[in-house]
């Protein structure tokens, strides 16, 4: 059994796009040498207010990355929408897999009835879940684009 950990949290770093991507980043490479020493797997959901982050792998891991990341000063009131045990890893390939909410996908969080912010209050795992999978997969289909492109 696979642990599945879904939890949201309050961006606190101010700036512009420019600055959140690179907050994104430095998040992301950090999570992906750790998360893949881990066995942890997942995807982060950023849309400049609320990160909302799909965690899996054994579940002591889970609980051990997902401590580590509530102390993280980068945001703040991190709530749990869901813990459960899954069959199988739903981001296989994605040590952490993530996309910043930019107009470019904006018309994937429409497809999924966002149109205005989150409110992740309300948010179900399965929600999240779905999102993240699309994102993910718009995300793979942008980048062989630009290999067949190159
Ligand atoms: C929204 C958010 C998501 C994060 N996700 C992860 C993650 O999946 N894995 C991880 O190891 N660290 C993650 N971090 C970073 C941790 O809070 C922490 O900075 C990092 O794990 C420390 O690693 P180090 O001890 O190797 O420097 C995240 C931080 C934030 C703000």
């Amino acid at each position: 059994m696979i642990h599945q950990l879904v939890y949201y949290s309050r961006n606190t770093v101010p700036g512009g796009d420019r600055a959140m991507l690179t907050n994104m980043r430095d998040i992301l490479s950090v999570s992906q040498r750790n998360n893949s020493r881990d066995g942890v797997t997942g995807f982060l959901i950023f849309d400049k207010t609320w990160f909302v982050q799909i965690l899996e792998g054994e579940r002591a891991k889970v609980t051990e990355t997902y401590a580590r990341i509530a102390r993280d000063t980068r945001h703040t009131a991190t709530a749990i929408i869901n813990v459960r045990d899954v069959p199988a890893r739903l981001f296989p390939n994605w040590t952490m897999g993530g996309a910043m909410r930019t107009p470019e996908v904006q018309e994937v969080y429409l497809q999924h009835g966002f149109g205005g912010p989150l409110e992740p209050g309300r948010l179900k795992s399965d929600q999240v879940v779905n999102l993240a999978l699309d994102l993910q997969a718009f995300e793979a289909n942008r980048r062989q684009g630009q290999k067949l492109a190159s």
